[in-house]
């Protein structure tokens, strides 16, 4: 039926009480009620595009995935976010920026689900909820604190390396253009002829690396909290396509065995001198969503969507974020997630999945295997399998035995003193000091200092200088606060 009034609610008189069979009304409050879905536990803000991915260079001899084959395009979808805010976060918030692509390709999906960092806090994936909770708030005022930071980071010494690198100032990107994409992990790719390698993506920004200073930072989060997601919409609308080159780091399969670092560890990366760049294809976002909450917030990305030609690693962190995403995305988006049409692949799937909320899409008999009547079968020589790999040894509680080079503070270390310039180390310093004084207490605050002369001696005395000089100016409960954001804010005003 046409709807009568989008102004008046259907009552008895104009002075009288409201009819129960005004379905229409019902139904505008009722389905309001209903227009929030649970937000992503973290990566809750954020936001993207859909573009293409082209191949340039022939990585055919070490994959046999469709997708990079040479003169193949496949349509993707990106989304961008930041990790520990909530929905309504500021975009400019120092913290890691996920980095999530879905290629969709001939041959089904295939998800990267990455950061804009090379490197993650801890190995092993026991302590994942832990840390994401020591980001977020805390259980009796609901406040974001850094001395809960802190204390998860000093605690956990494998986090230096990813610490540093958000620390300084690719912490801050200045946009979602103008910053890389990694897939921090070790995948698995397999040629054609079975053999395998180790391989890491890295999607280098064709705009270059630019990043905001604390102060820009913060005084964009108070005048645009959406600064990154408008700035991607404005610049797709006026036809200013961003780009970034898709790199590959290949390393033979046996090369693991001897490597001197553990290749599948997530806290370090593989020195580009051991293991140069090799040029893969290009990855171009040039069309808007035109419906954030079917594109965007419904958008189901998971490690494990793989294609053959690819596969995991025996990184701790990946295998387990194998089975978090899906039940992720089963607990947020229902169990039919993969029907939404965002998430569908383009090309027709078969399984024996079945019924559950909102299956929309038929199925067929035989609803079983095996039968006799033709429904889908296996296919025994596809021994991909999402990337297979010899295991044995006892049952333990351990993440990888040590290499040669293997320790928590070395390429921390590396990157202080060999890839920072002065300016770069002083503004550094100057970033530590400034989140260490916003609420950070003993004991925390010492083994802070410490932290820092691990990764660099002269770099955690600078840092610790500057805390003292600083506390000793200012009201000595100043360093009590628990609000980083209201105490930087008050600093300024
Ligand atoms: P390289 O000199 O070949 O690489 C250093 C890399 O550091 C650059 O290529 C760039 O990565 C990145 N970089 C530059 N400035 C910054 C910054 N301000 N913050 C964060 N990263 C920056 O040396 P190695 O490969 O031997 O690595 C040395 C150290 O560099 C490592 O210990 C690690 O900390 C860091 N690094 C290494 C990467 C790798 O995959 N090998 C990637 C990123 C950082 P990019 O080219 O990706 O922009
Ligand atoms: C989002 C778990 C490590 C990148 C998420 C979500 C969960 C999760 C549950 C929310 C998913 C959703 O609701 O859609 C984990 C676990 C990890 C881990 C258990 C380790 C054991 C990592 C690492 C990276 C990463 C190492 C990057 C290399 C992302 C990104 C998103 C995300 C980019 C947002 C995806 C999107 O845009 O929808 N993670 N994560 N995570 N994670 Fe992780």
């Amino acid at each position: 039926m046409p709807v009568a009034s989008d102004e008046h609610s259907l009552s008895v008189g104009p002075d009288g009480p409201l009819l129960l069979q005004d379905h229409y009304l019902i139904e505008q409050m009722a389905t309001f009620n209903r227009e929030r879905i649970p937000e992503r536990q973290p990566h809750a803000k954020g936001g993207g595009a859909f573009g293409v991915f082209q191949v340039t260079q022939d990585v055919g001899p070490f994959t046999r995935a469709a997708v990079f084959q040479p003169g193949t395009q496949t349509d993707v979808l990106i989304r961008f976010s930041t990790v520990a805010g909530e929905r309504g976060s500021p975009d400019t918030w120092r913290d890691p920026r996920g980095f999530a692509v879905k290629f969709y390709t001939s041959e089904g999906n295939l998800d990267i689900v990455g950061n804009n960092t090379p490197v993650f806090f801890i190995r092993d994936p026991m302590k994942f909820q832990h840390f994401i909770r020591s980001q977020k708030r805390r259980a009796s005022n609901n406040l974001r604190d850094h001395d809960m930071q802190w204390d998860f980071w000093t605690l956990s010494p494998e986090s230096a390396h990813q610490v540093t690198w958000l620390m300084g100032d690719r912490g801050i990107p200045r946009t979602w253009r103008h910053m890389n994409g990694y897939s921090s992990h070790t995948y698995m790719w397999i040629n054609a002829r079975g053999e395998r390698f180790w391989v890491k993506y890295h999607f280098k920004s064709d705009q270059g690396i630019e990043f905001f200073t604390q102060d820009e930072g913060d005084q964009m989060a108070a005048v645009d909290t959406d600064y990154h997601q408008r700035d991607l919409y404005e610049h797709i609308e006026a036809g200013d396509f961003p780009s970034w080159t898709l790199y590959m780091q290949i390393m033979p399969f046996e090369d693991a065995k001897t490597y001197r670092f553990n290749p599948f560890d997530l806290t370090k990366v593989w020195p580009h001198g051991d293991y140069p760049l090799r040029e893969a294809g290009r990855l171009t976002l040039n069309r808007n969503v035109t419906d954030y909450h079917t594109e965007m917030e419904q958008a189901a990305f998971e490690p494990n969507n793989l294609v053959p030609g690819t596969g995991l690693s025996p990184d701790k962190m990946l295998l387990a974020r194998g089975f978090s995403y899906s039940d992720a995305h089963r607990a947020r988006l229902g169990v039919n997630y993969r029907q939404i049409p965002v998430n569908t692949p383009r090309v027709p799937v078969h399984s024996y999945s079945k019924d559950g909320a909102m299956r929309v899409q038929n199925v067929s008999d035989p609803v079983y295997a095996p039968n006799s009547y033709g429904g889908p079968s296996a296919v025994p020589e596809s021994t991909d399998d999402g990337g297979r790999w010899y295991a044995d040894g006892e049952m333990v509680r351990s993440a990888y035995t040590l290499r040669t080079d293997d320790d928590d503070w070395g390429q921390a270390g590396t990157m202080v003193r060999e890839v920072l310039d002065a300016a770069a180390r002083e503004r550094l310093v100057s970033n530590i000091a400034g989140h260490l004084l916003n609420g950070v207490s003993e004991p925390v605050l010492a083994r802070a200092f410490e932290y820092w002369r691990n990764v660099d001696k002269g770099l955690g005395e600078a840092v610790a200088a500057q805390v003292r000089a600083k506390q000793g100016e200012k009201d000595p409960k100043a360093g009590q606060q628990a609000n980083p954001a209201r105490s930087s804010m008050q600093r300024k005003a």
